[in-house]
């Protein structure tokens, strides 16, 4: 007698369980007819949080209220302007973004803009004072160092960053120190040498460039833009 209630339990049981299951199938069907209305843009960019930031760029301060989701790289150039630094690769190959933090190289397009609170970034844009080249910009109009343009805030970034701890580098620690800078047009040795001239040259001693309207073994017209690209990043496309 018992074993056959219990029988009977365990079938009532499952029939229970399946219409329980078929209900709890069926709901999320019949939620998502009720629901289908996607979330409009707003709603979901309205949901992406902020941080209050400050950082100093280039000397200025700035406060800034950023997605927390930013690269640093998005800030400097949307937001704050300095389209000077480029964006390559955006997945930290490339080293077209480079930029001081703290006076270290870093790729600005694999830091977060909101780890840049409190700290200090340089920008190709912070090199050059007024009307005087920096000497490495300088070295590097001498030596041709631009051609697309593209990269060269990057590398002139990531060679003031060597210079900064090792004022005298070898030609091998040159080349060490920029291997996160990719050329596709291989003007490597000519980076290099730029690097080494401009690691011989007193501070203070970059010439005017408005005063130099002619650079040996480099046109003027040529010459002209790439003062241009060493000051500015302004090599091309934006
Ligand atoms: S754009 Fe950042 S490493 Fe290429
Ligand atoms: S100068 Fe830009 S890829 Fe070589």
């Amino acid at each position: 007698m018992s074993k056959r209630k219990s029988e009977i339990s365990r079938r009532q049981f499952l029939e229970g369980t399946g219409a329980v299951l078929a209900v709890a199938t069926a709901g999320p069907a019949l939620n998502a007819t009720s629901n289908a209305t996607p979330p409009v843009a707003d709603e979901v960019a309205a949901e992406v949080p902020t941080t209050s930031i400050r950082l100093v760029v280039n000397g200025v301060e700035h406060r800034v209220d950023v997605e927390d989701r930013w690269t640093l790289a998005e800030l400097l150039r949307d937001h704050v302007g300095l389209t000077g630094t480029k964006i390559g690769c955006d997945r930290g190959e490339c080293g077209a973004c480079t930029v001081l933090l703290d006076g270290k190289p870093v790729y600005s397009c694999s830091n977060l803009a909101v780890w840049a609170d409190g700290r200090e970034v340089q920008t190709v844009e912070g090199l050059a004072h007024g009307d005087q080249l920096d000497p490495l910009q300088q070295a590097f109009v001498e030596h041709d160092g631009p051609q697309c343009g593209f990269c060269t805030s990057g590398q002139l970034m990531s060679a003031k960053g060597l210079l900064a701890n090792n004022p005298h580098p070898t030609a091998h620690e040159v080349r060490a120190a920029m291997t996160g800078n990719i050329c596709r047009c291989s003007n490597y040795n000519h980076y290099v040498e730029a690097v080494l001239a401009a690691s011989v040259a007193k501070n203070g001693s970059g010439r005017s460039a408005a005063s130099k309207k002619s650079i040996t073994g480099v046109t003027a017209a040529k010459s002209s833009r790439s003062k241009t690209v060493a000051t500015t990043g302004a090599g091309g496309a934006r």
